[in-house]
């Protein structure tokens, strides 16, 4: 028998829909007139960052960085690697970074030292969800989109040793069921 792992739905659709369209508005209204590159965290933030430009009405720059700390298992070692480097210029730009998940907060923590080399105008973060349970490091979003206390979470880009990420909602996860070809549907 195969084992497979018991999905809880944590956020919906269309919570998160709702959520992300107030942070495109807020993110639209602090930019204004300003030069602004959005970057991406690879990969857990493609849909949420898609969904999020959607919402920035403002000439904007995108970019995508790809940082890795956790391979396939679900703690981070808070040992960080770059495996994919910021390809524009972000000399004098506002910089907003676009994460999924603050977890431990060393992703963050690296990734914002990193773009200080940057001679950059700001820097600032946004993340879909901000999960205080494991934080080894102080990192503080500017945008938040959920604050969430506990658990492993997938879904909305968010993995499990890369399964999951296409779910439209968020889901608490706990491996437990033994079953056959489960895949819950959010659609
Ligand atoms: C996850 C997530 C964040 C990071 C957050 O990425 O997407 O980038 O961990 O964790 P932290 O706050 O503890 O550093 P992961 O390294 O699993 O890669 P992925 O984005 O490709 O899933």
């Amino acid at each position: 028998m195969e084992t497979i792992d018991e999905l809880k739905l944590i956020l919906s659709p269309e919570k998160i829909k709702e959520r992300v369209e107030e942070l495109g508005v807020r993110i639209t209204e602090d930019y204004k007139g300003k030069d602004l590159v959005v970057i991406g965290i690879l990969k857990g933030a493609f849909i949420f960052m898609a969904d999020l430009l959607r919402h920035i009405d403002l000439p904007l720059e995108v970019d995508f960085v790809r940082l890795r700390s956790y391979g396939s298992s679900s703690e981070s070692s808070g040992q960080i690697s770059i495996t994919k480097d910021v390809e524009l210029s972000l000399k004098d730009k506002h910089v907003l970074v676009v994460e999924d998940i603050i977890d431990t907060g060393y992703t963050l923590k690296y990734l914002k030292e990193m773009l200080r080399l940057h001679e950059t105008a700001s820097v600032r973060l946004c993340c879909l969800i901000d999960k205080q349970e494991r934080r080894r490091v102080e990192v503080e979003a500017d945008y938040v989109g959920f604050e969430i206390e506990k658990g492993f979470l997938v879904g909305y880009g968010l993995d499990y040793d890369e399964q999951y990420r296409q779910l439209s909602g968020i889901y608490h996860m706990s491996p437990r069921y033994e079953a056959r070809g489960f895949m819950p549907s959010d659609r």
